[in-house]
């Protein structure tokens, strides 16, 4: 735990709820940890948490009595739930077993944890842990979906070797994963206020009412550096394409179809914000006119012609007082040099280069690694998970942001 600096925490109120897995022994040193950080800890344990580790052990260690049972005369009276859950600047429960998640996925309210998490209107993280059938049952996958719908994204589980002697998904992130994640989650202010407009997914190019034309993307990485900005305190606005992805709490979704619904979308809105993400794969060209009826399959060959799409992050970058912008270049070959281009011709801030249809990253694909450059700059971020990578073309944004943020002000 000597890895964190005493104050990274201090001040922030934490309130960690422990459920019954036998990885609730892990939160003992998950509290000592957070309280070397510099956070205030309490502890909400189920009943069925106390079989595995004892509220005396977790109280000595939060410096607080633990709560335990929603019908305590004198905690009711004094803190009852609902100022436990005001109290709280981050409700993090860990170990969360697949009861817990399937209790608070239904909205349950029948234990002192499950009523402060409905309650609560602060942030909820939660690190699932249980035997990997568990993990994988249908039933759990849709109790994970509807949490992540309410912007609760699970911790982890992370694989490997189990208690019950499996293996498999569904060990609980180790505590010093877990602080840095807070860590994090908690030093997001760099972007506090800052406004953001992202374009996401493809668009669709209507040939007649019933056929159009698209391509692979599946919104993924747009979705993801949606919720990137969101979490590090940004106001985001997405304009996205059709995708089959729910949108990301606290972000305003704007769906259309063409890219000209996407340019008309963009354009109206743009001005007043600070940075513009072009993150959509927006079709380069639309069928001349769509037919007003199905074509039908009569003649032996079909040609249609097609006219220009407006080029949506150009037209923002020519803007008079255009946003910080930053666009994406997906290629299927010399993907830097094509981006290096793009940049130029442009006029944009930074540029995010990914190879595309190689076996591994891009459209479709959960992965990705992506090439960043801007004037005189340039990083490689690994190929990771579309989240992690988020995060991390997040961050290089908001340095470049902040330079010239710092620059217009002085
Ligand atoms: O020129 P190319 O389509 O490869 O450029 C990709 C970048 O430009 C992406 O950031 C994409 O979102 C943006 N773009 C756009 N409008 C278009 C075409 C591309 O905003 N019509």
């Amino acid at each position: 735990m000597s890895l964190h600096k005493m104050s990274e925490l201090s001040g922030r109120r934490i309130l960690l709820g422990v459920t019954g897995g036998i990885a609730a022994y892990k939160s003992a040193e998950l509290i000592r940890g957070l309280r070397k950080a510099g956070a205030e800890v309490r502890v909400v344990m189920t009943e069925a948490a106390a079989q595995f580790i004892t509220p005396m052990t977790l109280q000595a260690l939060s410096g607080w009595p633990v709560r335990q049972n929603l019908f305590d005369r004198e905690h009711e009276a004094a803190m009852g739930h609902i100022e436990l859950a005001r109290w709280a600047d981050l409700v993090l429960v860990a170990p969360a077993t697949a009861d817990f998640l399937a209790r608070m996925a239904a909205g349950m309210a029948d234990d002192l944890l499950t009523a402060l998490c409905l309650a609560a209107e602060t942030r909820i993280c939660v690190a699932p842990a249980m035997n990997q059938g568990m993990w994988r049952n249908p039933a759990t996958e849709a109790n994970v979906t509807v949490l992540r719908q309410r912007g609760i994204e699970p911790w982890g589980p992370a694989e490997g070797d189990q208690a019950c002697g499996e293996t498999g998904p569904g060990r609980m992130l180790e505590p010093e994963e877990m602080i840095k994640r807070v860590v994090r989650l908690f030093s997001g202010a760099a972007m506090n206020g800052v406004r953001v407009l992202l374009t996401a997914g493809p668009t669709r190019e209507p040939i007649d009412p019933v056929r159009y034309l698209t391509n692979r993307s599946s919104g993924k990485m747009g979705y993801a550096l949606a919720g990137a900005f969101r979490d590090q305190g940004a106001q985001v606005v997405m304009i996205s394409g059709p995708v089959h992805l729910s949108s990301p709490q606290g972000v305003d979704v704007i769906r259309v179809e063409t890219a000209l619904e996407m340019a008309a979308a963009v354009m109206d809105r743009v001005e007043g914000f600070d940075i513009f993400v072009a993150c959509a794969a927006v079709a380069d060209y639309r069928p001349l006119e769509a037919a007003s009826h199905k074509i039908k399959k009569e003649a032996e060959s079909l040609q249609i012609g097609m006219t220009r799409n407006p080029d949506i992050l150009a037209g923002v970058a020519a803007l008079p007082k255009p946003p910080f912008c930053v666009g994406f270049a997906a290629e299927t070959q010399h993907p830097e040099e094509y981006a290096e281009q793009k940049r130029i011709s442009k006029c944009v801030d930074m540029i995010a280069a990914n190879l595309v249809g190689a076996e591994e990253g891009g459209f479709e694909k959960d992965e990705n690694s992506l090439t960043v450059l801007w004037e005189g700059g340039r990083v490689v971020l690994p190929m990771s998970e579309k989240s992690c990578l988020a995060e991390a073309l997040v961050e290089q944004i908001a340095k470049q942001y902040g330079k010239t943020d710092t620059a217009q002000d002085s």
